[in-house]
């Protein structure tokens, strides 16, 4: 008789051998997703006696991920910001890191005029940021997620479909270059974790790295900074007076970045680090002489 936990055992096994960190915990989410069970149900139940068939079906799942396939994307799903993402090689695996920008942008939004705000997501992916803070906006808000791959929106249009009932903001989506498009001095925050790896580091990356989407990762320039520099500027283009701009930057990435915010004509600008107390989140404001719309009263 073979057992929930031989499988478990011999997964485990294989997932180290392939230089997997996290083997046991990733035998555990994979036989729980492929039996159907809870990882709960997987650990109770390790004794009970597991039929070929359902054996076979754990197989070539420990084997992709002996491959360095993400685990999201084996299971379809990642949590971020307590809300399940369906998520696949269309996207970027949402990242806990991530949540500090969406911590940092609502308690920006949070300290500034109540009232209807207007924010984009730039280079959305499965909507991560944008759907965690629909989640906490009011009615009145409306976040608006862009992306350049068509692939990504698809991906995004699922999860707002699916998390419907947790938002209480609107989601529109769009597919943009940036802020290509986006009215100027008309938004309350421009929120992004675009990507910031520069070529030497996506080099050296883990191998899960190679099978998320290169868009998602690369930010050009020597230093990785190509894409954030080019949101800033954006950024200060689409802001209103006093808005912000909040993006996810790398570890060591803050001196350069916040020079970049400045060159944009942003102001304010602040390094916040994350829970491991690495650069993480550039935050600016636009300045007050930047209105170049007609909201002088600062409601969206
Ligand atoms: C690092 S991923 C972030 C995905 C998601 N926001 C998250 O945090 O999980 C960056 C995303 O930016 C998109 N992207 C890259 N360059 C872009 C550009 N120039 N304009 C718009 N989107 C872009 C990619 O398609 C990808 O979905």
């Amino acid at each position: 008789m073979t057992s929930v936990g031989d499988v478990s055992r011999a997964a485990v096994d294989r997932l180290r051998a392939a230089g997997v960190t996290t083997p046991e915990l990733d035998a555990e989410l994979l036989l729980a997703f492929a039996l159907g069970w809870s990882r709960a149900r997987v650990l109770a139940e390790r004794r009970s006696a597991l039929d070929p068939a359902a054996a076979e079906r754990v197989e070539p799942l420990v084997a992709r991920r002996c491959r360095r396939e993400p685990l999201a994307y084996l299971v379809g799903e990642r949590e971020f910001w307590s809300l399940p993402l369906r998520v696949d090689a269309r996207v970027l695996v949402p990242r806990p890191e991530t949540e500090t920008v969406v911590e940092v942008a609502l308690a920006r939004l949070r300290s500034g005029p109540p009232g209807p705000r207007r924010i984009a997501d730039v280079g959305t992916g499965s909507g991560a940021i944008a759907l965690a803070l629909a989640s906490e906006l009011g009615p009145g808000d409306e976040v608006t997620a862009l992306d350049r791959s068509a692939s990504a929106l698809a991906v995004a249009r699922a999860n707002r479909a699916r998390l419907a009932g947790r938002c209480r903001a609107r989601v529109e989506l769009a597919r943009a270059d940036l802020l290509d498009g986006v009215a100027s001095a008309a938004l309350d925050l421009v929120v992004a974790n675009p990507p910031y790896l520069s070529d030497a580091e996506l080099a050296r990356a883990e191998p899960e790295l190679a099978f998320e989407p290169r868009d998602a990762l690369a930010g050009g320039d020597r230093d990785g900074l190509g894409a954030v520099r080019g949101l800033l500027a954006g950024a200060a283009r689409v802001l209103r007076a006093g808005g912000w701009a909040i993006v996810e930057i790398g570890a060591g990435q803050g001196a350069a970045a916040a020079a970049a915010a400045l060159d944009a004509g942003l102001g304010e600008v602040e390094v916040l680090p994350d829970l491991a107390g690495r650069d993480r989140a550039l935050v600016a404001r636009a300045g007050k002489c930047t209105v170049r719309g007609d909201r002088a009263d600062g409601a969206a």
